[in-house]
């Protein structure tokens, strides 16, 4: 218990002893969670990572030790020296690990002292994420952000035990590099020696994993962070990390067998639940017609009804309209919500039109009638149509989009993402994972004016569709998947073009001329023409993944040092100012900046 120099060695953690340790001599070192004076006894709960102890200062015991006792405060760091002894009678704590059990101390040390904190370091804490973030190191003593992380290093062994189990190679990457094409902006790193001349911080390692299929290592893995100048939401950080894969030799059956054979294993070894395999599967054009967005959330039904061709010739002009120039009419049938007021519809029309829609119509099925700003505008026919069309019963409310269809299906999509939570739809303990799969392979970028890869530009398009680049490329589907899970877009990823025609063709067709893409890829288009084997990958948001399995809303919850929706770190405050004879060296200059 003391080694050569006379420190005490610890011989538990404070989740371990039990009623069978009754008797031993243990040291414990740990935090004061809580200090309690009980009529000349002194009780302290000690924490450590793994759980609390309750260890007891009593006067009849060792009068020495109680009365040194009494500087003890709140987040001290103590080592005790003591003897394991049953709880009285009644004073067992069935919820705590070791409640059955004191530890009566016969030797106390302050190895530090600690200012108040500046908030209470349990689950159900009132501080701002703000302060939280700010005292992480505290906020991480707590047992839910503890949970968490623990949860994260479990995932992160059972993924690499499964992976290294199937023969996958973990393999580092380069973190200065020159820019990767994944549509986010760049993070850059000056060049001392290079003056004027930048490093790009990757946004995924992709070149490099195809790279090393090139170099014939099939079968790559890294969990490895990633780098994206974007704007930030709650699962979105500026550094992230991903399990990111690539194999040679494969079509996409394979590369979401190993996807889906790992998270089996996953949830299995880490949740212990058994998920339903394989996993559904929709193609882009069935997930946006039917749930309007591209992660479609299946836990629950609310799914869009085309009516364009009922109301096509309507009285009604917004809809009949939309449908004459080449738009869509799509409804949602919210069943049994008649009784939504006009303030709540109000305010979902407000939400739509966050994501474009014009308007949001709706009809609300009374027992006697209809009750809508728009029924007047249609035929006795066009109703019965309808009513067949959209399984409209007394008691439903139906909501109606009418736009191009992008716009239809966004709107449409989060007002049922949102019903579904409204309504009280959503088994929150329920994993539904689907694969997405045909995505297009560009799509036109209304800021930029321009064509953009869907995915990134070294996805391959679907073989049947390579003839239509050229004439039409918005038709051309990939060979891209997604997986979601929930709603939310855990993974992506494609087969590549791994022939350099075919990867020139789609260069062409989103615009870049040969000198553009030959001074962006050219050392990629160089070496697929090396022999390079036909190989696709995916990569896995792991934030996302322990998010989700945590149950937490927002990544930042299992990441241990987080960033704000600013970028920042509370912590140690970065970003910051540069000292100027570092800017000197790297020959950079900053302008004067409006405060
Ligand atoms: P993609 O860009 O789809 O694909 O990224 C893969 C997954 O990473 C997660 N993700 C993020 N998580 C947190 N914060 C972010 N800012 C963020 N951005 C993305 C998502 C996403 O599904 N190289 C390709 C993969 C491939 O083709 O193999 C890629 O990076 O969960
Ligand atoms: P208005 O005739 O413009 O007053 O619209 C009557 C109703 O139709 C209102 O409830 C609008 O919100 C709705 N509406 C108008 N344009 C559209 C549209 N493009 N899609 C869906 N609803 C619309």
């Amino acid at each position: 218990m003391l080694d050569s120099m006379g420190n005490m060695k610890r011989t538990h953690h404070c989740s371990e002893l039990a009623a069978k340790d009754v008797g031993k001599e243990v040291v414990l070192m740990g935090w004061v969670q809580r200090r309690r004076d009980h009529g000349g006894v002194i009780f302290v709960d000690l924490r450590d990572r793994e759980g609390l102890t309750q260890v007891v200062f009593n006067p009849e015991y060792n009068k020495a030790v109680h009365e040194k006792a009494h500087v003890i405060r709140t987040e001290y760091v103590l080592a005790v020296r003591g003897t394991v002894v049953p709880r009285p009678e009644g004073m067992i704590n069935p919820n705590l690990k070791t409640g059955e059990i004191d530890v009566m101390v016969s030797e106390l040390r302050v190895l530090n002292q600690s200012q108040t904190p500046p908030f209470v370091l349990e689950d159900n804490t009132q501080a701002s994420e703000d302060t939280r973030l700010k005292h992480r190191y505290l906020d991480m003593r707590r047992p839910h952000v503890q949970k968490n992380l623990m949860l994260r290093h479990r995932a992160a062994t059972a993924i690499r035990s499964y992976l290294n189990g199937l023969g996958f190679v973990d393999i580092e990457t380069p973190f200065l590099t020159k820019s990767t094409p994944e549509g986010a902006r760049d993070y850059l790193v000056p060049s001392r020696v290079n003056p004027g001349q930048f490093y790009a911080l990757p946004q995924s390692p992709q070149i490099f994993k195809q790279l090393l299929m090139l170099g014939g290592f099939d079968r790559y893995y890294q969990i490895v962070r990633c780098f994206r100048d974007e704007d930030l939401r709650a699962d979105r950080q500026p550094e992230f990390t991903q399990i990111d894969v690539e194999m040679s030799f494969v079509t996409e059956e394979d590369v979401m067998g190993v996807t889906e054979g790992m998270i089996t294993a996953l949830f299995q070894e880490v949740l212990g639940i058994e998920l339903q395999h394989p996993f559904k599967r929709l193609t882009f054009e069935e997930a946006t017609g039917r749930f309007g967005l591209d992660r479609p959330d299946l836990r629950f039904g609310l799914e869009l009804k085309d009516i364009s061709d009922i109301v096509a010739d309507a009285e009604f002009k917004a809809f009949a309209d939309v449908v004459r120039e080449g738009g869509r009419v799509k409804a949602i049938n919210a069943k049994g919500c008649m009784d939504l007021s006009r303030k709540e519809i109000d305010d979902l029309t407000e939400f739509v039109a966050i994501y474009q829609a014009k308007g949001l119509a709706w009809i609300k099925v009374r027992p006697d009638a209809w009750q809508s700003p728009i029924a007047k505008f249609f035929s006795d026919q066009e109703k019965e149509l309808l009513r067949r069309k959209l399984d409209m019963e007394p008691g439903d409310l139906v909501f109606f989009v009418a736009d191009q269809p992008k716009v239809v299906h966004e709107a449409l999509g989060h007002l049922r993402n949102h019903l579904g939570h409204k309504l009280g739809l959503v088994d929150e303990d329920q994993h539904d994972f689907v694969w997405v799969t045909e995505f297009p392979l560009m799509e036109y970028d209304e800021d930029e004016k321009r064509y953009v890869a869907t995915h990134h530009p070294f996805t391959a398009p679907l073989e049947q569709d390579v003839e239509r680049l050229t004439e039409a490329p918005l038709a051309v589907r990939s060979r891209a998947y997604d997986l979601v899970l929930n709603g939310t877009e855990i993974g992506g990823g494609s087969i590549r073009n791994h022939q350099c025609a075919v990867q020139k063709r789609v260069f062409e067709s989103l615009g870049m001329d040969a000198e553009t893409y030959e001074e962006k890829f050219g050392f990629m288009l160089e070496a697929l023409d090396f022999g390079a084997p036909p190989h696709g990958g995916i990569a896995l948001g792991f934030d996302r993944v322990v998010m989700l399995m945590a149950k937490e809303s927002s990544i930042r919850d299992v990441i241990a040092f987080p960033k704000t929706q600013k970028a920042t770190c509370l912590l140690t405050g970065a970003p910051c100012e540069a000292a100027p004879d570092q800017l000197e060296e790297l020959s950079l200059k900053v302008r004067a900046l409006k405060k």
